[in-house]
C-alpha cells in the first residue's frame, strides 16, 4: 500500500467498504463497534484497559446491556470485530476512526473533562498512515470540535489528508443496540464532501431504512447532542414540578401526563413524574451545558438549566422527607426495603442513581436499609459497600417498616403484591416512580402515605358522612 493514501486508491473501485476503528470501548464504543460489525464492516475496538480488551475479545461485555453480548459474540466469532490496546495498529488498518471515549464531569466543577477526547484525537492524528476521517461521537462542549480540527491538521503526518467530523450519539442505555442499528437521526457535523460520502457509506443501512441525515457545521452538531439531553431533562423536571402542584391540589399526575401526551406536539415520553433523572449522561450533560452557556454569556439558557437541575435534585430530598414522615418523624433503627438501585430499568448502571442516593441518605440517618435490584447489585455494592443488600424482593421487604420503589423494573411492577405484603412488618410503601397499579397494591394490603390534599378530602368525607372510621394512614407533606 506504500504511496497510496486515499480511500479510493487503497480500495480500488470504491465498492469496497471502509475499515473502522472505534477508540474507547465503554457503553458507547462497545455498542458502536458491535453495531458497525453487524452492518458489515471490519472493526477494531481500541481501549487503554487491557482487562476490558481481554474481556471483549472473549465475547464478554463488562456491563449489562440487553442484546449486546449476542452481537459481540457473533462478530468476534465471525472475525469481523476484534479489540486491541494498540491504537497505532488500529489506526493503520482503518479509514474511519470513531472517538467514543468518556467526557465525565470534572471534579469540583460543572465543566466536562476533555482529557480523554483530546488524547484519543491527538494519538489517532499522529498515528495516521494514510488518509482518514476522525469522527467524534463523544459528548463535548460546543467549540471543542473546532479546536480538535486544528489539532488534527497540525499533528497529521505530512502528505496525509486527515479530517475531523462530529457525529453525536443518541443511544439510550438499556436500548443501546436498537438505537445504534436503527437511529432516529444521523447528524454529520463539519464533514467535507469526501468525508460525508464516506460516512454515508458507513451508515448506508439505516439511511436505506429512511433515517434522516442532518448535515451541519461542527458547533451545531455538538449542540444538537447536548440540547437533546437538556430538553429531555427539562421535560422530566417540568412534569415533576407539575406533580408537586398535583399533590397539593389532589390531582393525579399520571393521568395528567397521559392526557398531555395525547397532544402530538407534547408527546407522552419523558413525562413520568417521580424521583427524577440520573445516570452518566443527563445530569453531567446539563451541567456542562450550563457551564459552557455561562462562559459564552448565554445567561438565560444557564439559568433555565440551573432550575431544571435544582428541581431534579429536589426530588431525591422529597422522597427522603416522605420516608421520614411516613415513619413518624425519624427513620432511626427502622427497617427500610429499597427496591431498585440502577438509575433506570434495564441497566446495571448506578452512576448518579437517584435510587442509591436516597438509600444511602436514609442509611446515614440511621435506617437499616436493605437494597434489592435485579441487575445492579454488583455495581451498587462497589459504589456503596456499607449498605445492606438482599438477594430478592422478598429479602428487601422482609421485616420492613417501609418499602420504597425507586427504579421501575418490570419485576417490581408485576410482583405479587399480596405475597410481598406477607413478609413486611408494616405494609407502608412509597412508589417513587409512580409505576405501581396503586389500586391493586392497596387491595393487596399496602398503604400509600397520603398527600395533604388527599388527607383533607378524606377528612371532609368523614365529617360529611359522620362516620368515625379510624384511618391509620400517615400523612406526608408535599414538597
Ligand atoms: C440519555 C438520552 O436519553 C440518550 O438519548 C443519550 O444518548 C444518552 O443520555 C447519552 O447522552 O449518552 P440514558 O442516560 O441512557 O440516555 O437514559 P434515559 O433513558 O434518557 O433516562 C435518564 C433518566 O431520566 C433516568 O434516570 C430515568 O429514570 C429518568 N426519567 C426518564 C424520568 O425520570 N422520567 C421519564 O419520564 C423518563
Amino acid at each position: 500500500m506504500a504511496g497510496l493514501t486515499s480511500f479510493d486508491e487503497r480500495h480500488g473501485d470504491g465498492a469496497a467498504r471502509p475499515a473502522i476503528s472505534v477508540i474507547g470501548t465503554g457503553y458507547l464504543g462497545a455498542t458502536h463497534a458491535a453495531a458497525m460489525a453487524e452492518m458489515g464492516f471490519d472493526v477494531i475496538g481500541v481501549d487503554v484497559d487491557p482487562a476490558k480488551v481481554a474481556a471483549l475479545s472473549a465475547g464478554i461485555i463488562p456491563f449489562f446491556e440487553p442484546g449486546l453480548p449476542e452481537l459481540l459474540q457473533k462478530h468476534v466469532a465471525s472475525g469481523r470485530l476484534r479489540f486491541t490496546t494498540d491504537l497505532a495498529e488500529a489506526t493503520a488498518l482503518s479509514d474511519v476512526h470513531f472517538i467514543c471515549v468518556g467526557t465525565p464531569q470534572q471534579r469540583g466543577s460543572n465543566a466536562a473533562d476533555l482529557r480523554f477526547v483530546d488524547t484519543a484525537v491527538e494519538q489517532v492524528a499522529r498515528a495516521l498512515t494514510h488518509d482518514g476521517v476522525i469522527v467524534g461521537k463523544s459528548t463535548v462542549p460546543v467549540g471543542t470540535a473546532a479546536r480538535l480540527q486544528r489539532l488534527v491538521s497540525l499533528l497529521a503526518p505530512a502528505g496525509i489528508d486527515a479530517e475531523l467530523a462530529w457525529n453525536p450519539e443518541f443511544l439510550r442505555e438499556g436500548k443501546a443496540v436498537g438505537d445504534t442499528l436503527h437511529p432516529d437521526r444521523i447528524v454529520l457535523g463539519g464533514a467535507s464532501e469526501r468525508s460525508e460520502a464516506l460516512l454515508r457509506m458507513v451508515y448506508a443501512a439505516p439511511i436505506a431504512e429512511g433515517t434522516p441525515v442532518v448535515v451541519c457545521d461542527l458547533p451545531t452538531a455538538e449542540l444538537v447532542k447536548v440540547s437533546a439531553n437538556a430538553f429531555l431533562a427539562t421535560k422530566i423536571s417540568f412534569i415533576n414540578s407539575i406533580s408537586e402542584l398535583c399533590d397539593l391540589a389532589g390531582a393525579d399526575v399520571s393521568v395528567l401526563a397521559d392526557a398531555l401526551g395525547h397532544d402530538v406536539r407534547i408527546g407522552r415520553q419523558f413525562l413520568n413524574a417521580g424521583l427524577g433523572f440520573g445516570g452518566g449522561c443527563l445530569p453531567k450533560d446539563i451541567r456542562a451545558l450550563m457551564f459552557r452557556a455561562t462562559e459564552l454569556g448565554a445567561h438565560s439558557a444557564a439559568s433555565l438549566l440551573q432550575q431544571v437541575d435544582e428541581i431534579n435534585m429536589g426530588r431525591r430530598q422529597r422522597i427522603i422527607e416522605q420516608a421520614v414522615e411516613a415513619l413518624g418523624g425519624s427513620v432511626l433503627n427502622r427497617r427500610i426495603g429499597v427496591l431498585g438501585a440502577a438509575f433506570k430499568p434495564n441497566t446495571d448502571d448506578v452512576r448518579d442513581s437517584p435510587a442509591l442516593n436516597v438509600a444511602a441518605a436514609l442509611h446515614l440517618r440511621g435506617a437499616q436499609v436493605v437494597v434489592y435490584d435485579p441487575e445492579a447489585m454488583d455495581t451498587a455494592r462497589r459504589l456503596f459497600p456499607t449498605l445492606s443488600y438482599g438477594e430478592s424482593m422478598t429479602d428487601a421487604a422482609r421485616g420492613a417498616d417501609l418499602v420504597l420503589v425507586l427504579t421501575e423494573w418490570t419485576e417490581f411492577i408485576e410482583a405479587d403484591a399480596a405475597e410481598l405484603a406477607s413478609f413486611a412488618t408494616s405494609t407502608l410503601i412509597i412508589d417513587g416512580r409512580n409505576c405501581l397499579d396503586r389500586a391493586a397494591w392497596e387491595s393487596a394490603g399496602w398503604i400509600f402515605p397520603q398527600t395533604p390534599a388527599a388527607v383533607d378530602a378524606q377528612q371532609q368525607e368523614i365529617v360529611g358522612s359522620r362516620t368515625t372510621r379510624a384511618r391509620n394512614i400517615p400523612a406526608i407533606a408535599a414538597s
